[in-house]
């Protein structure tokens, strides 16, 4: 991805004010108790609408509730604890999600989420003056992993998805959305009534961590981001004849899985044109059926990731794939429909939030660089509704959605003042 190199004054860090009580040891036990929410296996396994996010909310839950603050856990599985403001009616808000990819990792998401414990508890101990009323959210199901759609708590919150569409996402084992929630006591059937209104509320700021190279390899602690990448995620079903491998000449095969390699392989080329230079094509999930050794594969399901800045070449890339395919599978015999099962356009972020986040970089003598975000964030759904902005702090080795995912917490301590300061500023600003 291209990436637009913009940074702020840079000196040492100054942490005069609130942000001067963030606290490194609160933030490390934090992140400890949610790694520890893990399925077993390698990395974190805390799956979207799963009885281990649920906990991993009731944790948050505490810990507010514990401070003081009002919390509640609405239709959709989005946790959202409130700090009483003093006048202002509209809140200014701060969050992230709990819930993780297959052996994913303990950061992603999960340091937004603990930047706002943290938020909240500095603002509680310090007794900070502030107008409006400030909600730190846990929001459900962010990672499209299990479902397909990703960012279904804040799409919700956001009205972009409703109760009538949950029941048409489905896990691998065939369990759609809305039984997986049903199932750890949320109510798919009310969720329409969970809908965010956009009058309530100011502005919205996330922390994530950058699942990128840029900061690290600019030795910079924060991000603020200008664009968040859309994505376009189809799945494909490929039909061809199972029979048996040793009697069947290689003439006479309709050999599903070659159709799936050669449009995997096909995928990554057309990815890797420079006339599409920005796009990324992934296929991450595969399954051949009958699955036998000595049995050629009659049935192949896979799944297409396509993201992009640019929503016209993300959705033509995804509509080039398509034909692609089709004329792929039709060379070698083979059925194949390539359905598209989620489609979320790339967000641009105001400019007004961004600058707010600039300021506080600055007022705390920490340089930041202004990049785009490759990934999808709960912040891309709000943004529809409330101002928006989103902050970064390094990913070690740019690793994310692995075991290996890490961000000392040393370099986070610089993220959350800023998001303090920023929040600080925008309880203030009247725009
Ligand atoms: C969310 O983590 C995503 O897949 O971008
Ligand atoms: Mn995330
Ligand atoms: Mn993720």
């Amino acid at each position: 991805m291209t990436t637009e190199a913009e940074s702020g004054t840079p000196g040492a860090p100054r942490a005069a004010g609130p942000e001067g009580g963030v606290d490194a040891s609160r933030i490390a036990a934090h992140l400890a108790t949610f790694a520890d929410l893990t399925e077993p296996g390698p990395g974190c396994t805390r799956l979207a609408f799963s009885p281990l996010e649920r906990r991993a909310h009731a944790v948050f839950a505490r810990h507010m509730a514990d401070l003081g603050l009002s919390v509640g856990t609405d239709h959709a599985g989005n946790t959202v604890a409130e700090l009483p403001g003093t006048g202002e009616p509209r809140a200014i808000g701060t969050g992230s999600h709990l819930d993780t990819v297959p052996s994913g990792g303990g950061f992603d998401g999960i340091v937004g989420v603990v930047s706002a414990m943290e938020v909240a508890e500095v603002m509680v101990r310090s007794g900070t003056p502030h107008r409006r009323p400030w909600r730190f959210v846990a929001f459900a199901a962010e990672e499209g992993a299990r479902f397909g759609q990703a960012c279904n708590g804040s799409r919700m919150a956001a009205g972009l998805t409703s109760s009538a569409d949950l029941s048409g996402f489905t896990d691998r084992d065939g369990v759609t959305m809305a039984d997986a929630m049903a199932g750890v006591g949320l109510r798919p059937d009310l969720v329409d009534r969970s809908r965010w209104r956009a009058e309530d509320w100011f502005a919205f700021v996330e922390l994530h961590i950058e699942q990128g190279e840029v900061l690290r390899s600019r030795g910079l602690d924060v991000g603020v981001v200008d664009v968040i990448s859309g994505s376009t995620r189809l799945r494909v079903r490929a039909t061809g004849r199972a029979t048996h491998s040793g009697g069947t000449p290689m003439h006479l095969r309709r050999d599903a899985m070659v159709v799936a390699a050669e449009c995997v392989v096909l995928g990554d080329r057309i990815a890797r044109d420079p006339a599409r230079r920005g796009v990324r094509v992934t296929v991450g999930r595969l399954t051949v059926e009958p699955g036998s050794i000595t049995t050629i594969p009659g049935e192949v399901e896979f799944f297409v990731d396509v993201r992009d800045v640019d929503p016209v070449r993300q959705r033509e890339t995804a509509r080039v794939l398509a034909q692609e395919f089709a004329a792929v599978a039709m060379a070698r015999g083979v059925e194949l429909v390539t359905e598209t099962i989620a489609d979320t356009p790339p967000v641009t972020l105001p400019d007004w939030v961004a600058d707010h986040a600039r300021a506080a970089s600055d007022g705390l003598g920490l340089p930041y660089q202004v990049l785009p975000s490759g990934a999808s964030h709960d912040i891309q759904q709000i943004g529809h509704i409330i101002p928006a902005g989103l902050l970064f702090v390094p990913s070690e080795a740019g690793l994310s959605h692995s075991p290996d995912e890490f961000t000392p917490t040393e370099q986070i301590v610089p993220g959350v003042r800023v998001l303090l300061r920023t929040l600080l500023r925008l309880d203030e600003a009247d725009r």
